[in-house]
């Protein structure tokens, strides 16, 4: 086989970030990535929530700087730019409408193929791409999402998952119902450092799928009583939450034999959650694997880097089959 370099630019829109990243691959017996770029513009305010039209405001008003900066960080032009990808779903429609207006128009206007991309599984393929995880289940933990997935007998499948709420949507109201801003969960893991005494909650894992609503719900009233610190309140909300996540973790790599353990999406930048999950696989003789902060968090070099891989395997996504697709599950991709 031939060995060729390809280059793919990224869009990711799916919530409040907007993204532009770019990744290379070496094509060759084994194919070899690295990241070029990866331009991560948050849209955010002082209360917390995303109202979907603002967010998609900030995007159109980023756009343009994002894609000239990612160029100019990975030292290269439009014309040497090779694929288009961009985040296709799921997400919210207003925000994922942006960017695939702006990948359209690349690749129409540059002419270059266009592939768009399930943004769960760009997560996990990141993963696999900037650590030593070769074939691992991923706990995804995000606002919007929470999922347990893994590559398994020829798909992507979802092992767990949230039957409400994302983790982190849900740490976000509680901090903002006690006044601690936006976002919510680095907040409440400094508040929790204080706790010193454990609250019963609600405790909601079903088979493998986990709820917090009922949580937020009890946590929510528990405050409002008066009875209790924040500090403890935080404390026992991160214990609680968090080891659902690790039981329905653990009991996917003991359903599926993987033995490694891969996190990703901003709730997994939360230090407690890291040792949980440290702890856990050690227990269990896996591994885990941590991506940095800006590859955990929503970001474009992920886009770019599903984009090369599914463009390797021959998905093409024409303009007029780009539409966005707010409820693509992963496991339909
Ligand atoms: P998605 O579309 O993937 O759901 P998102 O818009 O929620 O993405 P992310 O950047 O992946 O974006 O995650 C943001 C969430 O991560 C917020 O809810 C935020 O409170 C949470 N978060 C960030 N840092 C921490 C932390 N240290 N501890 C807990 N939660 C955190
Ligand atoms: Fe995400």
């Amino acid at each position: 086989m031939k060995t060729s370099e390809i280059v793919c630019l990224g869009i990711e829109s799916t919530a409040h970030t907007f993204s532009v990243g770019i990744a290379t691959a070496t094509v060759a017996e084994k194919t070899r990535g690295k990241v070029l770029a990866n331009v991560i513009k948050q849209f955010t305010t002082k209360t917390g929530g995303i109202i979907p039209a603002e967010a998609a405001e900030h995007h159109v008003e980023v756009c343009d700087v994002a894609i000239k900066e990612a160029l100019a960080a990975a030292a290269i032009k439009i014309r040497d730019v090779d694929i288009i990808s961009f985040s296709q779903g799921p997400g919210i429609g207003h925000c994922l409408r942006i960017g695939a207006a702006a990948a359209r128009t690349l690749a129409v206007v540059h002419k270059k193929p266009l592939v768009g991309v399930n943004h769960c599984i760009s997560h996990l393929e990141i993963g696999k791409l900037l650590t030593a995880a070769k074939d691992p289940v991923l706990l995804y933990a995000s606002g919007a999402n929470t999922q347990v997935i893994a590559f398994e007998a020829g798909k992507y499948r979802i092992f767990g998952e949230t039957l409400d709420q994302g983790v982190g949507n849900m740490l976000d109201a509680f901090a903002r119902h006690i006044g601690l801003g936006f976002p919510g969960g680095p907040q409440v893991m400094k508040m929790a450092k204080g706790g010193k005494n454990y609250i019963e909650l609600p405790y909601v894992v079903k088979g493998m799928d986990v709820s917090f609503g009922g949580i937020l719900t009890n946590i929510t009233r528990k405050y409002d009583n008066g009875s209790y610190s924040k500090e403890d309140l935080c404390y026992s909300l991160q214990e609680t939450t968090f080891a659902m996540l690790v039981e329905v973790a653990e009991r996917a790599l003991a359903h599926t034999g993987k033995t490694e353990l891969l996190l990703g999406g901003g709730v997994a930048c939360n230090a407690r959650l890291q040792e949980m999950c440290r702890i856990m696989c050690e227990e269990r003789g896996a591994k885990l694997f941590v991506p940095e902060r800006q590859f955990l968090v929503d970001n474009g070099a992920m886009i770019a880097w599903l984009g090369i891989l599914e463009y390797l395997k021959g998905t093409r996504t024409p303009v007029e089959r780009s539409a966005i697709k707010p409820y693509w599950r992963t496991d339909e991709a």
